[in-house]
């Protein structure tokens, strides 16, 4: 049997792509770099299926061709904003996503940064590699207590549940919810959550507001001066979701006018370039999109994207199909 071609557009865990070129005929981007919109087109033409990631933007510049060869796109990730997807429809493409394996990974991560932002571990840690450090002292980088305050988590998918998981179980934090849906009342007491219709309405309630809405135009710039005066002036912004969310102008404004406690970011509008002013302001941690980067959630993340190939190339129904 003639294998399916593939190509892979990033580096992936070594197992995996053994495994891939063991089923598949494999095309591995050994550059490790996004490709460009023509490389795309050409890409299009000569493989089965594409294997892109979040940093490869396949607009509709990348999709503008005729009769593509290419019928799957499966995406090594759960958001894919990043894909036109009317494009990729009208070409009658699949498009799969790698949901469920790292969730946990990436709560992990949303957790790590509001206990940082809290805690001013940023700063303490550049003092100390600094040398500034002149010891300890009562009023030294004093923080703010995370335990038993109030959690507004916006979006209540799959890693927005996660984060109440540890945040209600681990941190007794009381926990409110925005979600685009009515969230079933037995998700919702799983964490003793409580569902606030309206953002507007969340955000004057919560010590710590974490984001885990998609991206993409729907979502962009959600967060917003208005809103960003919505919380209060000790609240902390946290964001693992996508750049776009925020309006990285109004927040870095909320910093320096100290509308907000602080924020702390692992996506960017952007990325990888950040912002000057983003840089400038000490009341912000960052991180370089590391919420699903742990070995264990990317080789799932690439056993996810085996298994809907495989599906797909023996007729099925991939199990992650988004549309
Ligand atoms: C995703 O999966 O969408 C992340 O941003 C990368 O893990």
């Amino acid at each position: 049997m003639i294998k399916p071609k593939v190509l892979v557009t990033r580096r992936w865990p070594a197992a995996v792509e053994a495994q891939l070129c063991e089923k598949f005929d494999v095309v591995l981007n050994k550059g490790d770099v996004p490709l460009m919109a023509h490389e795309f087109r050409q890409a299009f033409m000569d493989f089965d299926a594409v294997l892109p990631t979040v940093t490869d933007k396949i607009g509709v510049d990348a999709l503008d061709l005729s009769g593509p060869r290419t019928k799957l796109l499966a995406n090594y990730g759960v958001g894919y904003t990043h894909i036109d997807m009317p494009s990729a429809m009208a070409h009658g493409m699949t498009v799969t996503n790698t949901p469920d394996v790292l969730s946990e990974c990436t709560a992990d991560l949303a957790m790590t940064l509001m206990l940082m932002a809290a805690r001013r571990a940023g700063e303490g840690e550049r003092e100390i590699r600094e040398g500034r450090w002149s010891g300890w002292r009562p009023m030294h980088l004093v923080g703010t207590k995370v335990s038993g305050k109030t959690l507004g988590i916006v979006g209540f998918g799959r890693i927005g549940q996660e984060m109440a998981r540890r945040a209600h179980h681990g941190f007794g934090m009381k926990i409110i919810v925005h979600n685009r849906s009515r969230v079933a009342p037995e998700v919702l007491a799983r964490y003793n959550a409580v569902q606030a219709d309206d953002l507007d309405d969340l955000l004057p309630r919560c010590d710590f507001v974490s984001l885990h809405c998609p991206g993409g135009a729907e979502n962009r710039h959600l967060i917003n001066s208005r809103r960003l005066d919505l919380m209060r002036p000790d609240a902390f912004l946290i964001n693992t979701a996508r750049g776009e969310v925020i309006n990285e102008y109004d927040l870095v404004q909320a910093l320096a006018f100290e509308t907000i406690g602080g924020a702390a970011l692992d996506v960017f509008d952007g990325e990888p370039n950040i912002a000057q002013n983003l840089l400038d302001s000490d009341r912000l941690v960052m991180l370089p999109h590391l919420g699903s980067a742990t070995s264990e959630a990317r080789e799932e993340m690439g056993f996810r994207v085996m298994n809907n190939l495989q599906a797909f190339f023996e007729g099925q129904t991939p199990p992650d199909r988004v549309n």
